[in-house]
């Protein structure tokens, strides 16, 4: 069997960050506005360390501001809610991202659900996603489905008809995924299956996807036999595996077994350099178009 052609996520993420450079400058020069997005941290997870590091250097390689606050891993629910009706009010402030996951004593449906809506850059307040399932042009869709779809569509996938498969429901990206690829519109129109950990006949409902999207956080679980030949794959997963040969005794795999499965597939995302640049892109962009709105407030 051929390898599969690469769905590359560093080119297409940095086309999409030109586009909103040119955006950034469109608003600075032609309003004086500087979009900014502000990050909060809640604790010291290395993982989340990162991401929000890399949101921020992208952010200001594109000329949008980025603050960053962090707060103690025991912030009160109450602190960080105060927090967010300040920048709520904040009119520098276009973008909020609370980077998930939350420590326990914070309930991030309520985090979410009190950013502004119209600062919502995650996508993740319900009117966004309520809009978003029924097909009413959300402001905003959360950042990492979006960018799957846009690497679906800047590849030239057909969607229409087509037979998705998503692994894992969770409301970060299996289920705004499927709300994304069931709409009505001709850019979607595929037909969904979303599977989860009570899911029976995992390995046959994927081997009858046209798309397979993976999107469940165990390491390496897509196997070669559990794809189509000439499938596309989407790899979203980021999981830690023990690696004593690392410096840091650990390693970054996705969901999706790549020397296998690039064996079978038709296209499939490198990993790292797939989705993840994606999340960003989209990210920065919503941040643009978030300050572009504030304009006409
Ligand atoms: N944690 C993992 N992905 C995301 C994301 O897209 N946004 C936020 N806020 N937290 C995350």
């Amino acid at each position: 069997m051929s390898s599969a052609r690469l769905i590359d996520g560093k080119a297409i993420s940095a086309q999409i960050h030109s586009e909103t450079q040119a955006h950034v400058r469109t608003l600075q020069e032609k309003y004086g506005v500087t979009p900014g997005i502000t990050f909060v941290r809640v604790g010291d997870d290395p993982a989340s360390q990162a991401y929000v590091r890399m949101k921020g250097v992208k952010a200001a390689e594109l000329g949008i501001r980025s603050d960053t606050i962090v707060l103690d891993a025991a912030t009160p629910q109450a602190e960080l809610l105060a927090l967010i009706e300040k920048l709520n009010g904040d009119s520098a402030v276009h973008g909020i991202l609370v980077q998930a996951p939350l420590p326990k004593q914070i309930k991030e449906d309520e985090i979410f659900s009190a950013i502004d809506p119209r600062k919502d850059v995650d996508g993740f307040h319900p009117i966004n996603v309520g809009k978003l399932l029924l097909g009413q042009n959300p402001m905003f869709k959360p950042c990492t489905p979006a960018g799957v779809h846009e690497l679906l569509i800047r590849c030239g996938v057909p969607l229409s008809g087509a037979e998705v498969v998503i692994l894992g429901r969770g409301n970060i990206v299996g289920k705004p995924m499927a709300a994304i690829l069931l709409q009505k519109d001709k850019h979607a129109d595929a037909t969904v299956t979303l599977l989860h950990s009570r899911s029976k006949n995992i390995a046959e409902h994927c081997r009858r996807a046209d798309i397979l999207i993976a999107a469940m956080g165990q390491a390496l679980f897509v196997k070669a036999d559990m794809v189509k030949p000439g499938a596309v794959v989407i790899d979203v997963g980021v999981n830690r595996v023990d690696d004593a040969t690392a410096k840091n005794g650990y390693r970054l795999v996705g969901d999706v077994d790549f020397a296998a499965v690039s064996q079978v597939a038709g296209a499939i995302t490198p990993n790292p350099g797939g989705v993840g640049p994606m999340t960003i892109a989209m990210l920065l962009s919503n941040t643009a178009r978030a300050a572009e709105a504030a304009l006409s407030l």
